[in-house]
C-alpha cells in the first residue's frame, strides 16, 4: 500500500487513522501533507506549469501570478448536485438537496474507490479564522488536485501552523477528488474533473462534520473550507452551540472623530459583497476623516462575547472574487489586492502576459479566452467567462483591517441585507426592530447570476442570502436568528440595501460602488442613534435631507426619490410572493413570519401616504353605501 508518510510533527491519532483510510479507499500513488510555506507554493505551482494547468504570467506585470483555465463544464457552484445529509430529512429542509446518509454513502464510496489512482494525495490542514481565536474551527482536507492546495494556501491558515495549532483536537473531515483516476500509461488533461454534470456531488454529513466532494475543481465545489465549511457545516454547528455563520462582508467604519464601527453585510453571490467591503469613500469623506477597512469579503462567523457583545470574525485568509466588472474605478482597493501573487481562473490572457476581463478595461486587440481559444473584440463570445475569479491574499489589500487576524474578533454595529432586485425594493431602510430585521433578510429576493449554474436574471427568494449555504431547515435558520437576538442585551440594528434598481430606460437608478459610502454613513450613525430618518409601513428611511450628499449634487431630490419609492401594489404582490416561501417552510416557519406578515400588509393597505398606483377601496364611499342600506 501507498505510503502515508506521517510528517514528524502530526501527532493526531484520529488524522493518522483518517488518513491511511481514505488512501486505502481512494488509492493515490502518493500522499503529501502541505506544509503550507512559500518553497511548497512555487513548487506545485511551477509543477502545474510544467503539466499544462497553469499559465505564468508575466513576471514584469504580474509578479508571481497565474492563469488556469477549467474545463468548459466546471465554472461554478453546482446547487442541484449540492446535498445536505443530515439523519432526518426534515432537518435538510426544503431547499436543500438530500439523500439519507447511509445511502449517499453507498453511492459515493465505489466512485471514490481508486478515484485518486495515478495522481496525489495532498493532505491540507486549515484553521478557518484567526490561529488562536475561540471562534475559529480546524479542517483537514484531502485533495488530488495541486490547484485546490494552492488555492487552499491563500484561502486558509494552512499546513504546519494549523497543524500545530489543531494538536489532538477536533476538525472537519473534508475529502475531496476531481473524480478522474489515471490508468497507468493514461495522459492527464490540464483540468481533470468528473465529464459527466450529473456525476458531480458536493455532499455534507453535518451530523459527522464530514464534507464529501467529488467530480468538481472549480471554487466552491473543491474548496472546502470556504463554503462547505465555513457556511454549511459551520452554520449547524452555530445553530447547536448558539452562534451564527454567514454569507457576510464584514467591513470596518471610521468617521472624523476616530470612533469606529464594523458592518456586516450579507449579499447573494456575486452581487457587490467584495466591493462594499473595500469600498473607497468619496472625496469630501476621505477629506474629512472618513475611513473604510476590510475585515472579510465573503463570510463572517459571529459569536456574543461574556457580556453578550457580538463579535465577528473572517474564517478566511484570501478573497475568491469575481474578475468581470472588477476595474480601477469600480474597486482599486481589488485590483491592488491582486498585483502580485494571485491566481486567475478563466480569464483572458494577453499577448503580453497579462490578464483581461469584460469590465476591466479597453479590450485589448488580440487575446486568449478562457476556452485557450484566440479571441479579438470582434468575437461573439466574452474572452473572460462571468464566473472567471481571482486568488488573492487578504494582507494584500491596501485597506485590510489592523484587526483582520486579531483572536478576538471585531465588535458587530449594524447588520445589512441586500439583493440584486431591480424594481420593489428601495435604496436604504432599516428595520423597526431584530424580529422585522429578521422578517426582512428572510424574505430577501435577488436576481440568480452567473456564480452558480441556473436561469440568470430569475428573481428568487435567497433567504439571508443563504439559500444554497444553510446547513439545515430554513425554517429552523428563521428561529435560530430570532432567539439568538432576544439572547443578547443590545442586538445591532437591521438594514436592507439594494444597489440595483432599474429605471424605465433600464439603466441603474443609484450609481452605486464608491457613492455606498452615503448609505454606509447613514446606516453606522443610525446605528449610533444619530443620524435621522422617517417612519414608512416597511421601516424607517432616511429623507433627503438626511443623507450627505458632498460632491454628489447632480444626484437630485428627485432622483433619491426614484430610487427609494415604495410602490404600494408591487409591495403588496412581493408579500403575496414571501407566501410562496413561507408554504414551502410550514412545517418549521417561526410564527413571528406570519405575524410580522400580516402587520406589514395591514400598514401598506392603510397607508396614504404612499403615491398610490391604483386606489385603494375608498372607505369613505363604503360607509356611505352601508349607510344607505340601513337607511
Ligand atoms: P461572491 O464572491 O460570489 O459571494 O459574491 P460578491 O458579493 O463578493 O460579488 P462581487 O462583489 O464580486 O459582485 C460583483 C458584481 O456586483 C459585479 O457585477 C459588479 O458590477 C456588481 N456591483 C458591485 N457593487 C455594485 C454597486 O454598487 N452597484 C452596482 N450596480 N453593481 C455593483
Ligand atoms: C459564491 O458563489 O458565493 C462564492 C464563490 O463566493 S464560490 O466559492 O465558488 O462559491
Ligand atoms: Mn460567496
Amino acid at each position: 500500500m501507498t505510503d502515508i508518510n506521517v510528517p514528524s510533527g502530526v501527532t493526531n491519532k484520529e488524522l493518522i487513522r483518517w488518513v491511511t483510510e481514505m488512501v486505502e479507499l481512494c488509492k493515490p500513488d502518493n500522499v503529501y501533507w502541505c506544509d503550507g510555506s512559500q518553497e511548497e507554493y512555487d513548487r506545485l505551482c511551477e509543477e502545474m506549469v510544467d503539466a499544462g494547468t497553469f499559465v505564468r504570467l508575466s513576471p514584469e506585470k504580474r509578479p508571481n501570478s497565474f492563469l488556469a483555465r477549467s474545463h468548459p463544464s466546471d465554472v461554478a457552484r453546482v446547487e442541484d448536485r449540492t446535498y445536505i445529509c443530515s439523519l432526518a430529512k426534515a432537518d435538510a429542509g426544503p431547499t436543500n438537496n438530500w439523500m439519507a446518509p447511509k445511502e449517499m454513502k453507498a453511492t459515493l464510496t465505489p466512485k471514490f474507490d481508486g478515484s485518486m489512482k495515478g495522481r496525489t494525495m495532498y493532505v491540507i490542514p486549515f484553521c478557518m479564522g484567526p490561529i488562536g481565536s475561540p471562534i475559529s474551527m480546524f479542517g483537514v482536507q484531502l485533495t488530488d488536485s495541486p490547484y485546490v492546495a494552492v488555492n487552499m494556501r491563500i484561502m486558509t491558515r494552512m499546513g504546519t501552523q494549523a497543524v500545530e495549532a489543531m494538536g489532538d483536537g477536533d476538525f472537519v473531515h473534508c475529502l475531496h477528488s476531481v473524480g478522474m483516476p489515471l490508468e497507468p500509461g493514461q495522459e492527464d488533461v490540464t483540468w481533470p474533473c468528473s465529464p459527466d454534470p450529473k456525476d458531480k456531488y458536493i455532499v455534507h454529513f453535518p451530523e459527522e462534520r464530514l464534507i464529501w466532494s467529488y467530480g468538481s475543481g472549480y471554487g466552491g465545489n473543491a474548496l472546502l473550507g470556504k463554503k462547505c465549511l465555513a457556511l454549511r457545516i459551520a452554520s449547524t454547528v452555530g445553530r447547536d452551540e448558539g452562534w451564527l455563520a454567514e454569507h457576510m462582508l464584514i467591513v470596518g467604519v471610521k468617521s472624523p472623530d476616530g470612533r469606529k464601527d464594523y458592518v456586516c453585510a450579507a449579499f447573494p453571490s456575486a452581487c457587490g459583497k467584495t466591493n462594499f467591503a473595500m469600498l473607497i469613500p468619496p472625496k469630501a469623506f476621505q477629506e474629512e476623516g472618513w475611513e473604510v477597512t476590510t475585515v472579510g469579503d465573503d463570510i463572517a462567523w459571529i459569536k456574543p462575547d461574556e457580556n453578550g457583545r457580538l463579535q465577528a470574525i473572517n474564517p478566511e485568509a484570501g478573497f475568491f472574487g469575481v474578475a468581470p466588472g472588477t476595474n480601477y474605478e469600480t474597486n482599486p482597493n481589488a485590483m491592488d489586492s491582486i498585483k502580485e501573487n494571485a491566481i486567475f481562473t478563466n480569464v483572458a490572457l494577453t499577448d503580453d502576459g497579462d490578464v483581461w476581463w469584460e469590465g476591466m478595461g479597453p479590450a485589448p486587440d488580440h487575446a486568449i479566452d478562457w476556452h485557450g481559444k484566440d479571441w479579438t473584440p470582434a468575437s461573439e463570445t466574452p474572452a473572460a467567462h462571468p464566473n472567471a475569479r481571482f486568488t488573492a491574499p487578504i494582507t494584500q489589500c491596501p485597506v485590510v483591517d489592523e484587526n483582520f487576524d486579531n483572536p478576538k474578533g471585531v465588535p458587530v454595529s449594524a447588520f445589512v441585507f441586500g439583493g440584486r432586485r431591480n424594481s420593489v425594493v428601495p435604496l436604504i431602510q432599516q428595520s423597526f426592530n431584530w424580529a422585522f430585521g429578521v422578517y426582512m433578510a428572510a424574505t430577501m429576493g435577488s436576481e440568480m447570476t452567473a456564480a452558480a449554474f441556473g436561469n440568470i436574471g430569475e428573481v428568487r427568494r435567497d433567504p439571508f442570502a443563504m439559500l444554497p449555504f444553510a446547513g439545515y431547515h430554513m425554517g429552523d435558520y428563521f428561529g435560530h436568528w430570532l432567539d439568538f437576538g432576544r439572547k443578547i442585551p443590545e442586538p445591532p440594528r437591521i438594514f436592507s440595501v439594494n444597489w440595483f434598481r432599474k429605471g424605465e430606460d433600464g439603466k441603474f437608478l443609484w450609481p452605486g460602488f464608491g457613492e455606498n459610502m452615503r448609505i454606509l454613513k447613514w446606516i453606522v450613525e443610525r446605528a449610533r442613534g444619530k443620524s435621522k430618518g422617517y417612519e414608512t409601513p416597511l421601516g424607517w428611511m432616511p429623507r433627503y435631507e438626511d443623507m450627505d450628499w458632498r460632491g454628489l449634487e447632480d444626484f437630485t431630490r428627485e432622483d433619491f426619490e426614484k430610487v427609494m419609492a415604495l410602490d404600494r401594489d408591487l409591495w403588496i404582490k412581493e408579500i403575496a410572493m414571501h407566501d410562496d416561501l413561507f408554504f414551502k417552510l410550514y412545517d418549521r416557519l417561526p410564527k413571528e413570519m406570519t405575524f410580522i406578515r400580516e402587520l406589514l400588509l395591514s400598514n401598506l393597505w392603510r397607508s396614504p401616504e404612499l403615491g398610490l398606483a391604483t386606489p385603494r377601496p375608498d372607505e369613505q364611499e363604503e360607509v356611505v353605501m352601508a349607510q344607505a342600506q340601513a337607511e
